[in-house]
């Protein structure tokens, strides 16, 4: 039986720390059969791999990441780098027949996206892609509500992922507005409450969507006056048709000034409707049509141990879970599933099918048309 699992963490970025702090604490609050070690950290040169490893744990640095995904040692890749590099690091792994742990978006593009599901599929490899928020204790429950028919029918889902942090305009060039790489509040945003949207209420068949760039250009770099235009969308909106027959709507936007992190939807039912909006993560709003006498409304159910993943990290409600133990429960989900040599939801196939929809809402904002999601990847 193996007991030690050796990670080799490809970047250190913001989404790189989360996942070296969650290999650290899943196997404290899950009691995991493995212990997870921090093995190697590889970046985009030596120094910044070394200072990185030492801050964060990691026994080795590299600033060449193929030396890590060769390394015999290393039995999962972890890869959270900039979306154009996820395709070249994940084939060599998979080439190398190591399970891959990527980031999301998948890939710039679906048809990228497919091409990295079918290698892993022909190699056997095992596959998970970080869209962390499906592991949220409340999303869990949102999902059991709705697809148990607690709410009746789906009627309508309602989804939003807005933040801030391009409302500046001020705001420099990042890989994140690299039109090549992937890149856009839809990919970068959209891409989260679409695996959302699939994971609650199921496949979207169709999309209609406005897309448009309220920001024109942006400095080179931080406090530039060189000016480089920007060619990726600031914000989105779609109209989606499900294959269930229920419509909704899913918006996207990184320049909606003043929010942080409304990652938001709402579905509506023929018996109910639920709320979950993760500025308040450890909410759900749950209507369940009663007799009305003047008691109807809303149920406000805050996270407790008595829903899934929450008692390992509390035993008491309400006490509220966080970005990062949202990250821990999924590290939790990908060694187990690894273990137990189980299909992982979302792999590399369900992140293409997340990619596809992604790509279609860009096609149909480009071609203002409807657009089915079979037409694209
Ligand atoms: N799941 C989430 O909630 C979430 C949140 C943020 C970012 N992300 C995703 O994570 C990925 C990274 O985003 P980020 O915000 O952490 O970016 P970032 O720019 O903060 O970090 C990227 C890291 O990759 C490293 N890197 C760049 N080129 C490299 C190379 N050639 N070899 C090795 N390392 C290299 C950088 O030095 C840096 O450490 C993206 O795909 C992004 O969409 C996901």
């Amino acid at each position: 039986m193996i007991r030690r699992l050796n990670v080799g963490l490809v970047g250190s970025g913001f989404i790189g720390r989360s996942h070296a702090f969650a290999w650290r604490m899943a196997p404290v609050v899950f009691g995991l059969p493995v212990t997870p070690v921090l093995h190697t950290l590889a970046d985009v040169d030596g120094p910044t791999a070394q200072k990185a490893a030492a801050a964060l744990g990691f026994a080795r640095a590299t600033g060449d990441w193929r030396r890590l995904v060769d390394d015999p040692e290393i039995d999962v890749v972890d890869v959270t780098t900039p979306n154009v590099l996820h395709k070249p690091m994940a084939l060599a792994a998979i080439a190398a027949g190591k399970p891959v742990y990527c980031e999301k978006p998948l890939a710039p593009n679906a048809a990228e996206a497919r091409e990295m599901a079918e290698a892993a599929e022909a190699a056997g490899v095992q596959t998970f892609v970080g869209f962390n928020y499906l592991r949220n204790p409340m999303v869990e429950l949102a999902a059991e509500i709705v697809r148990g028919g607690e709410i009746g029918e789906v009627w309508s889902f309602r989804g939003i992922h807005a933040e801030d942090y391009m409302s500046d305009p001020e705001a420099a060039w990042t890989w994140r507005l690299d039109p090549s790489g992937g890149a856009g509040a839809v990919a970068d945003l959209g891409s989260h409450i679409v695996s959302l949207a699939r994971h609650v209420v199921g496949p979207i068949e169709e999309v209609a969507a406005d897309l448009d760039t309220v920001v024109p250009t942006r400095p080179v770099a931080p406090g530039s006056a060189e000016r480089r235009p920007v060619e990726v969308d600031d914000q989105a909106r779609a109209l989606v048709r499900f294959a269930s027959g229920a419509k909704g709507t899913i918006e996207a936007s990184w320049v909606a000034t003043g929010r942080k992190m409304h990652l938001a939807f709402e579905v509506y039912g023929s018996k109910g409707s639920v709320l979950l909006d993760m500025e308040r993560m450890n909410e759900l709003g749950l209507y369940l049509r009663q007799d009305a006498r003047g008691r109807d409304g809303y149920r406000r159910v805050l996270a407790s141990p008595a829903h899934k993943d929450y008692a390992p990290f509390c035993p008491a409600p309400g006490h509220q879970l966080g970005f990062n133990d949202v990250k821990t429960i999924e590290v939790k989900e990908v060694v187990t599933a690894l273990l137990d040599g189980r299909r992982y939801a979302p792999d590399f196939r369900e992140a293409y099918e997340i990619q596809r929809v992604v790509d279609a809402i860009l096609l149909s904002g480009r071609e203002r048309r409807w657009v089915r999601v079979g037409e694209v990847g």
